[in-house]
């Protein structure tokens, strides 16, 4: 099955025998046993819940993972991540990364006895200067929110293969409702192995429909489902998608035990959202190859960052390792006045925080999805005052180069 196809048919789950084309909404939070020691395969919704189900399993079809779990939000999955290590552990970061995840490193992570060592994952050399021994996990965005930095993803596993330190794939599984598996030192116990190095990807900028982490070398992929996969700004989610058994048991675990899982009605318009992500990315990325020309001939527009431009230095990776170029832009102006006049005027574009729906957003990285990185941090990325992020949806591409150039002029 093509991955436009497993979008729309991934979920449907045709045993029940009703016809039924969608998947229901079992809005239930417990369910009843025929007998003692005896299930129907359900039992309580925090450890699962069918709706949630049929859309984890059409997840984990899309990125050709093992498995999928679905959490209340990007950050509740990411979260339940970074449960998976013990005071001492070491996470090697895209310096790059959405301001959420920065402030969850610094400030529960850390808390935690977990540290983060940020650098240009594009730099595949300073990846590996970077490993320790306490190197537990490489957790990068690619592209990067918002500067748009690339990362070889194929090279940092290789990297990490060569070091001695890949995640090997023949992991012991321990099968479902045995008791829980080692985690890294951690809860349920088990040695820390200092070979062990997982790849974490953050796939929201491009989607299981453009890019496929796993099938690159990732361990993990991380989304916001809020943006991409949901696809119309109107429902949080978030999801972990492992490639092997041991990681699936671990973070089921740690998932069933925190409870930050996705409800059964936000599963299905996930559910929904899914059935239309290949056209909605085609369409979405076509309308911003078009803005980006425009954008290119524009005085007021000092740079453009876009994955897609010949001389983006990611550009020859970037064909490598995913299907299209996406549809987020990063661009600066001229001046801070023009950066405000935009976002000030803009009409038909929404000045919002948030990306990947039908609807085109424009984001102020500043203050909005970065206001907590601190700002030397900033300055030395480049996210200024003049930088603006847009989400290009899929409306007429001419009416939203119109709000532009109405907004700009
Ligand atoms: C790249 C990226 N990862 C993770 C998140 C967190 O997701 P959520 O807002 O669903 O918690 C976001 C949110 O903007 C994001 O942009």
């Amino acid at each position: 099955m093509e991955i436009d196809t497993a979008c729309v048919h991934g979920s449907v789950d045709r045993s029940h025998n009703t016809g039924a084309i969608c998947t229901p909404i079992y809005q239930s939070a417990t369910f009843a046993h025929p007998a003692v020691g005896q299930t129907n395969g359900y039992d309580y919704s925090r450890l699962q819940n069918p709706t949630r189900e049929q859309l984890e399993k059409t997840v984990a079809r899309l990125e050709g993972g093992y498995d999928a779990l679905a959490f209340s939000t990007g950050m509740a999955a990411e979260s339940c991540l970074i449960e998976l290590f013990s005071p001492g552990d070491e996470i090697i970061a895209s310096d790059d990364l959405y301001g959420g995840t920065v402030r969850l490193f610094e400030h529960i992570a850390r808390k935690n006895g977990v540290s983060v060592n940020y650098v240009n994952t594009s730099n595949v050399e300073a990846v590996r200067q970077s490993i320790t021994e306490r190197t537990k996990a490489v957790f990068l965005e690619t592209p990067s929110n918002p500067m748009m930095h690339v990362t070889d993803i194929k090279a940092i596993k290789e990297t990490l293969v060569d070091a001695g330190a890949g995640r090997g794939s023949a992991q012991a599984c321990a099968g479902r409702g045995q008791k829980a598996p080692p985690l890294f030192g951690g809860v349920g116990g088990g040695a820390p192995d200092p070979k062990d190095i997982i790849l974490v990807v953050d796939n929201t900028f491009l989607s299981p429909y453009l890019c496929q982490p796993l099938s690159l070398g990732a361990d993990i992929v991380i989304h916001s489902g809020t943006k991409y996969l949901g696809g119309h700004n109107d429902t949080l989610a978030g999801f972990l998608v492992v490639s092997e058994p041991t990681l699936s048991e671990k973070l089921r675990f740690i998932q069933k035990t925190t409870g930050a899982n996705l409800s059964p009605f936000d599963s299905y318009m996930l559910i929904r959202g899914i059935k239309t992500l290949a056209i909605r990315m085609e369409k979405a990325q076509a309308n911003a190859a078009r803005i980006v020309d425009w954008m290119l001939k524009q005085d007021k527009i000092a740079a453009v960052h876009y994955v897609g431009l010949p001389n983006h230095p990611g550009i020859e990776i970037t064909k490598r390792q995913t299907r299209g170029f996406g549809a987020m832009i990063s661009f600066e102006t001229d001046t801070v006045e023009t950066a405000r006049q935009i976002l000030n005027r803009v009409s038909l574009i929404l000045f919002a925080e948030s990306l990947g729906g039908v609807e085109t957003l424009i984001t102020y990285p500043l203050m909005q999805t970065h206001g907590d990185v601190p700002p030397e941090k900033r300055a030395a990325l480049g996210i200024t005052e003049k930088l603006l992020r847009l989400s290009v949806g899929i409306e007429n591409v001419d009416d939203l180069i119109a709000d532009l150039d109405a907004a700009l002029a």
